[in-house]
């Protein structure tokens, strides 16, 4: 009896729909027996070493084993074809990566289910980030070209494999920056960051992301979270990555404590959600340090009650609120050697220093003069261990990220939602939300 991946094999005229759309040439892996699935892999990877750049996997709906789609650890690669959950004609849109300074709207296959962990949305809401931007301008090499973009979103689930219980389709989910096997010893320990075993960021990054129509996200039951009905999509879609990062990476791992001077250097939309965070915690005074004047005015905004410019002796400023101490914690959200050097001048003895920053070149350590200061200096990439509280804490109203979102556009406009965001001089763009109209 044929398995319904072989049946989804068995239509000719579906694969040659894919193949002229995809233009590429493309590997085709039947399989059925889990006891093929290493056979079927060889045959793959050799494949992809001949320069076949693509796979043909079953239909949706073909889970398990028997649907010969086991493909555990390995990679599927950039430029993936497959028939997806809507049939033979499956196609959808989405912002495709054509190596550095390219990028295009366009026509992909459908994602479908490769493992039983994995989880379809259909995209309802979905951001751009300044990681993006990095990846565009050639920063992040893992990135391959084909590679669809995007790492925060909201979503419709339209399909799950077998091996998720914690979301159904029609469930409403905000799909994380961040996925997490669970099981691996960082994710036991909620370290998701740090996923050994095929999460971590890997959204956009190492597998197809979520600036699409659609989109694949593994671990479903660990990467997704089912949003409350008070919680609209723009608001959810902002926890997706800056609001967990600033808190987490900024605000935890700097402890900021009551009463506390603490100085956010670089605000943009994660030093933004740092203050916004960090005003959780009731500080005696927030410092906003940045070159851009409206994003100090932005700053003022969301909670600084002090704005400075680097350039303008900004520890004069921090030393008349301090006795002269320093700052109780100071966060850097650049990633720049300059704008971490500043912090570590900033800081007060015993105080914390927390990197958020993305760093692409080595900044100077002045360890001849910390070492005597007890400063702690922290780093981290985002775990997403917070979203359920700060989930709780937006549904609650404790605070309100709708001043976060300054340009809206619909799917089909991302060309032009890039354009505004990689633009915030001229444009003033924090966050840019496209949504599914
Ligand atoms: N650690 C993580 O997990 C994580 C996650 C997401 C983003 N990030 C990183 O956080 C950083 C901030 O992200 P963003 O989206 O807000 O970036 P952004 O580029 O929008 O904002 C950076 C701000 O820093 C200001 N700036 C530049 N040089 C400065 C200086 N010397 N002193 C003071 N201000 C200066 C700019 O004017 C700008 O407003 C980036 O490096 C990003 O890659 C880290
Ligand atoms: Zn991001
Ligand atoms: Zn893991």
């Amino acid at each position: 009896m044929p398995t319904p991946y072989d049946a989804a094999f068995s239509s000719q005229e579906a694969i040659n729909a894919v193949v002229r759309s995809a233009n590429r040439s493309l590997l085709l892996v039947s399989g059925g027996e889990k006891a093929g699935d290493e056979a079927m892999l060889e045959k793959a990877r050799q494949s992809m070493e001949a320069g076949a750049t693509g796979l043909i996997f079953g239909r949706n709906g073909a889970e398990g084993p028997a649907c010969g789609v086991r493909f555990g650890p390995v990679q599927v690669p950039a430029g993936c074809a497959s028939l997806g959950s809507r049939g033979k004609e499956a196609l959808m849109k989405a912002l495709v990566y054509g190596g550095p300074g390219e990028k295009s709207w366009t026509q992909v296959p459908d994602p479908t289910i490769i493992d039983p962990r994995d989880a379809i949305i259909q995209v309802d809401t979905v951001t751009i980030c300044g990681t993006d931007l990095h990846i565009l301008a050639g920063d992040v090499p893992a990135v391959q070209a084909g590679r669809v973009l995007g790492h925060e979103a909201v979503g419709t689930v339209v399909d799950v494999g077998s091996g998720v219980s914690g979301v159904s389709r029609g469930d409403r989910v905000l799909a994380s920056c961040i996925s997490a096997c669970g099981v691996c010893r960082y994710c036991r320990t909620g370290s998701y960051g740090q996923c050994r075993s095929g999460g971590g960021w890997v959204l956009g990054h190492l597998v197809d992301g979520v600036q699409a129509q659609y989109a694949r996200l593994p671990f479903a039951d660990l990467s997704t979270y089912r949003l409350p009905a008070n919680v609209t999509d723009e608001a959810a879609v902002m926890l997706a990555d800056i609001l967990p990062t600033s808190y987490e990476v900024g605000v935890l791992n700097g402890q900021v404590r009551p009463g506390d001077t603490v100085v956010v250097v670089g605000v943009g939309p994660i030093g933004l959600a740092a203050i916004l965070t960090a005003r959780l915690y009731s500080p005696s005074h927030i410092i906003a340090i940045d070159k851009a004047e409206s994003r100090l005015q932005a700053a003022k905004h969301f909670g600084a009650d002090v704005a400075v410019k680097p350039d303008d002796d900004p520890m004069e400023v921090i030393s008349a609120l301090t006795d002269g101490l320093g700052a109780d914690v100071v966060m850097e959200a650049v990633g720049t050697p300059a704008a971490f050097e500043l912090c570590t001048t900033l800081v007060r003895p015993g105080g914390h220093v927390a990197n958020i920053g993305v760093h692409g070149k080595p900044a100077t350590l002045h360890l001849e003069d910390l070492w005597i200061r007890n400063v702690t200096i922290t780093t981290g990439l985002v775990d997403t261990y917070s979203t359920p509280n700060l989930l709780k804490m937006l549904g609650a109203g404790q605070f309100d990220v709708g001043h976060m979102i300054t340009h809206r556009f619909g799917l089909d406009e991302f060309m032009a939602a890039y354009d505004v965001f990689a633009k915030p001089a001229e444009t003033g763009a924090l966050k840019v939300v496209l949504s599914r109209q």
